[in-house]
């Protein structure tokens, strides 16, 4: 019987030697190296940066290779679509464009640099939406990954990095030496059937990950870090988007880790694009002057159906925040957030009317934003300085705010008054502390008052692809 297990062992490490062996032969034999990965589509064609000079030392620029890797690969769009393979190694680089129905992925030790060479950052107009550039009046640096006007594109990889070297850019901004608007990692404008996954984002010159005035969005597995003192290291952007899902990230931000957004003022209202029908789920924050989840400031498209799910925050300022300002317009309704763990915050929840910051002093005094329908439940966080100060706007109140079945324990050095509410309408249900008196409790049998959509969003049907590929090796 003894002699039975210790033969089935020998000839079980046999095989496996053999195994190994073969993997090995067969691996130089051929000379390529196979992967797979989900994507919302595969690519019929594939090519290493390396095909077209790429060069992987960390100091010769990329820049004109990934271009010509792109403009080759864009003739492959209406011929099953092409892939750009970027091996190990680290590529520098300026900001280049990506095309349709196209997938720039990143082998797992690949990491991108961003050039700190400013003629390799072309300038490009301010948003429509925005009316000028956020640091500056003028134009703005164009991102690292960009793209405009696209269908079908993807940017993903088996957690490779892309590191923006953002001290540079957060030092001249703090100097005022700008003249443009610092780029971003990831913008995407225009566009339509998006993915971002997989990735590793380090250092941002501001922004990370910035989609506008595009639809059907999937943003999955990022882990993006930029802590303080990095200015405007927002995570996520999702600014006049439809159909937008952003689950499984990891974000430690000198700014939001989220930031739900339409647009600034006047120029806001004009342009008229809203973001709706927007899902986040499983998200960890990290964000110790900001919130986890931000909706505004710049709102003045409306912001609607914003749903949130199982979101966590560490030493983090706020939850999920509304900020906004008389001359922003618009409006942010049917918010629903189920299900927050939170320690070490400032506010659980934290609303802002007069958040000031204008575009320029051409703004409609008259433009009232309209906050209503937000609701809040099953909410758990500990060490809190205060559990919520809602500031809506005198004459503009913050209506239909539901917030159920919450337990805050508040911080040795808390504040003496939990509550603050001015200009403040709606319910509350099961919250400890008690809440302020224009919260009234409904009682513990309301637990339930603040809904969360049965529903799904239309991007929850769509369903990623296994693709696999085999490169040739670098
Ligand atoms: C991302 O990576 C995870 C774990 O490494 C894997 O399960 C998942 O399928 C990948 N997602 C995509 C979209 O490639
Ligand atoms: C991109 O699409 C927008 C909206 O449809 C349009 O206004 C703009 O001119 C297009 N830009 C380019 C470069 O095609
Ligand atoms: C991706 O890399 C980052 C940075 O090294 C790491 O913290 C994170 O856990 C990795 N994620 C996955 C899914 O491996
Ligand atoms: C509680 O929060 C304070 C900051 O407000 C922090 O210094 C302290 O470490 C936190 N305590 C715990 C147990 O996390
Ligand atoms: C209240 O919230 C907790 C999590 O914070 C959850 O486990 C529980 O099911 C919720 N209660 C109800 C009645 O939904």
């Amino acid at each position: 019987m003894r002699i039975q297990v210790i033969i089935l062992v020998c000839a079980l490490l046999l095989v496996t030697l053999l195994s190994s062996e073969v993997a090995e032969s067969r691996k130089s034999k051929t000379g390529s190296t196979s992967f797979e990965y989900k994507a919302i589509n595969c690519r019929a064609y594939s090519a290493s940066l390396t095909d077209f000079g790429g060069v992987g030392d960390g100091k010769t620029s990329n820049t004109k290779a990934f271009k010509s890797a792109i403009s080759h690969l864009s003739e492959y769009a209406s011929k099953g679509g092409a892939q750009l393979y970027v091996p190990a190694g680290k590529w520098l680089t300026g900001s280049f464009s990506l095309s349709s129905h196209f997938t720039l992925y990143l082998n797992k030790d690949a990491v991108l640099l961003a050039s700190q060479d400013i003629s390799e950052w072309p300038v490009i107009e301010p948003l429509p939406s925005y009316g000028r550039g956020r640091d500056a009046a003028a134009g703005r640096y164009t991102s690292l990954i960009f793209g405009t006007n696209l269908t079908d594109v993807i940017v993903t990889g088996d957690n490779g990095t892309i590191d923006g070297q953002g001290a540079f850019w957060w030092q001249k901004f703090h100097k005022k030496q700008l003249k443009y608007t610092r780029p971003y990692l990831i913008e995407l404008m225009f566009s339509d059937k998006i993915q971002i996954s997989n990735l590793t984002l380090l250092n941002s010159p501001s922004w990370n990950v910035h989609p506008v005035y595009s639809s059907n969005i999937i943003i999955k597995g990022l882990t993006i870090i930029a802590t303080l003192p990095s200015p405007n290291t927002d995570g996520i952007n999702p600014d006049s988007c439809t159909n937008t899902r952003i689950e499984d990230c990891y974000i430690v931000s000198g700014d939001d880790c989220v930031a739900v957004k339409s647009g600034w003022d006047e120029y806001g209202i004009k342009f008229g694009w809203p973001t709706k029908q927007l899902v986040i789920r499983r998200l960890t924050c990290i964000s110790p002057e900001s919130a986890a989840i931000a909706l505004g400031s710049e709102m003045s498209g409306g912001i609607q159906d914003v749903r949130a799910e199982d979101i966590t925050a560490i030493h983090t300022e706020s939850g999920v925040r509304i900020k906004t300002a008389v001359g922003r317009g618009g409006y942010v309704k049917d918010i629903y957030v189920k299900g927050m763990t939170m320690h070490t915050m400032k506010w659980v929840f934290w609303m802002t009317g007069s958040y000031g910051s204008h575009a320029d002093s051409h703004y409609d005094p008259k433009a009232l934003p309209e906050i209503k329908g937000i609701n809040y439940r099953d909410v758990v966080a500990d060490n809190v300085t205060m559990a919520a100060r809602l500031e809506g706007i005198s004459n503009d109140p913050f209506t239909g705010i539901c917030i159920a079945n919450v337990t805050i324990n508040m911080a040795a050095k808390a504040k003496k008054q939990p509550w603050t509410c001015t200009d403040i309408e709606g319910i509350t249900s099961g919250v400890t502390p008690k809440p302020c008196n224009s919260l009234p409790d409904q009682g513990q049998d309301n637990i339930k008052a603040c809904d969360f959509p049965a529903d799904n969003l239309p991007i929850d049907s769509l369903k990623l692809k296994k693709c696999a590929y085999r490169i040739k090796h670098e």
